[in-house]
Formats: C-alpha cells, sequence, structure tokens
C-alpha cells in the first residue's frame, strides 16, 4: 500500500547544527517587517518561529507545515495550552510536495529552508510535485514583492538552488541575495 513519505522524526532546536529559523527570526526583525503573511516549511517541535512572531509585537503571521506527527502533535498541545496562539499560528500536518495554490492564502515570505532534503522516490508514487514544481507553486501564492527564502547550509543546497534557478527564469525573481545562512529570491512587483 502506497503510504504518505511523512517525517519520521522530530527536531528540537539546534542553532549550532540548523540556525535557519533563528536566521529567518533576525531577518524580520533587521528588516523590521510587521503585518506578513509567512508561509513556513518545517516547524520543528520547538516552533519558534511561530512563537516568536506571535509575543513580539511585529505582528506577522505563520503558517506552518509539518510532515512530522510528533512535531504536529506538539503544535496541538501548545495551542490547546495558549489558545491565543492560534489567531496568529497556525500548522497544519502534511506533504508539502502536494501543495495546492487554490488552497493557500496570499503570502508575503515563504521558507523552504528544506527544500530537497527529503523528497524521495516514495513522493513518486503518490504524484506528488517535484522541489522545482512545488516552489513554483508558492512563487504564484506570493503577492508582488514577496520573497521565498532557502538555507544555504541544507545538505540539499543544490536542489534550492535549482528551485531559485528557476524562480528567475520562469517566474521572473530577482535573486535578492544572502543574509547570514539564507538566500532569497524576490518577485518582481
Ligand atoms: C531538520 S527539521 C528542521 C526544523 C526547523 N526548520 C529547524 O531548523 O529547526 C526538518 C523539518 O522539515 C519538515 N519536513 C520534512 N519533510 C517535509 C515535507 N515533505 N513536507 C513538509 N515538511 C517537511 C519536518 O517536519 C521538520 O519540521
Amino acid at each position: 500500500m502506497t503510504k504518505l513519505n511523512y517525517w519520521t522524526s522530530s527536531w528540537h532546536l539546534d542553532e549550532a547544527q540548523c540556525p535557519c529559523d533563528i536566521h529567518f527570526l533576525d531577518y524580520l526583525e533587521v528588516k523590521a517587517i510587521k503585518g506578513a503573511d509567512i508561509f513556513h516549511m518545517g516547524t520543528g517541535s520547538h516552533h519558534i518561529i511561530g512563537l516568536k512572531t506571535a509575543s513580539n509585537g511585529f505582528g506577522n503571521q505563520v503558517l506552518g507545515i509539518t510532515a512530522s506527527k510528533e512535531e504536529y502533535q506538539t503544535y496541538i498541545d501548545l495551542l490547546i495550552d495558549n489558545p491565543r496562539l492560534g489567531f496568529t499560528y497556525k500548522v497544519y500536518f502534511g506533504d508539502i510536495y502536494q501543495i495546492d495554490h487554490r488552497l493557500m492564502p496570499a503570502l508575503d515570505h515563504v521558507t523552504l529552508f528544506h527544500c530537497g532534503e527529503y523528497r524521495t522516490a516514495e513522493n513518486d508514487k503518490y504524484g506528488a510535485l517535484t522541489d522545482t514544481q512545488m516552489a513554483l507553486v508558492l512563487a504564484d501564492c506570493l503577492k508582488p514583492g514577496g520573497e521565498m527564502h532557502f538555507y544555504t547550509g541544507s545538505f540539499a543546497y543544490d536542489k534550492a538552488q535549482q528551485a531559485g534557478a528557476a524562480l528567475i527564469a520562469e517566474r521572473g525573481f530577482s535573486d535578492a541575495g544572502i543574509f547570514k545562512s539564507l538566500h532569497t529570491f524576490k518577485k518582481s512587483g
């Protein structure tokens, strides 16, 4: 029987090994980004992006996706104990390679820090999108001037770079450069 290619692990915050979420929070702060609609791939069990944006007064809101049952359960527990969190931080469990534009809000920022890290032939068995197709769907969800962020420290950064090249070639994005460990591409407009 074909099964969803979900993540059978759970990730605790480890800034030394994987600083991308913290660097994205730094990016939001340094650029003074307020009131933005953010789609975040890979919440971790720490949910630091959703928790920080809910409490720092910048008014950003986050829709996160996790492919980990354990990480999703930690969100459920957090939300039950902190009901106000649900106004600005929502998480769903699923495979990002099934993303569908019709079900998505208009976005200002998309984080694809783990683009290419976990997509395998298992995803092909149920017709999942490729890395680049998934990035292009999310590119089309971005508002004019919106940004997509990749993680240069990813072990699959080569896949992220391919997706970035497609954003430029097929959607007219520009390369907005590097901030700490993040590589940003900007939609025109
Ligand atoms: C190594 S963890 C990193 C979590 C967090 N971004 C951090 O850096 O601390 C990888 C994350 O990618 C998510 N993930 C893996 N495959 C995914 C998929 N197909 N769709 C959505 N999320 C996925 C996992 O659920 C997990 O949250």
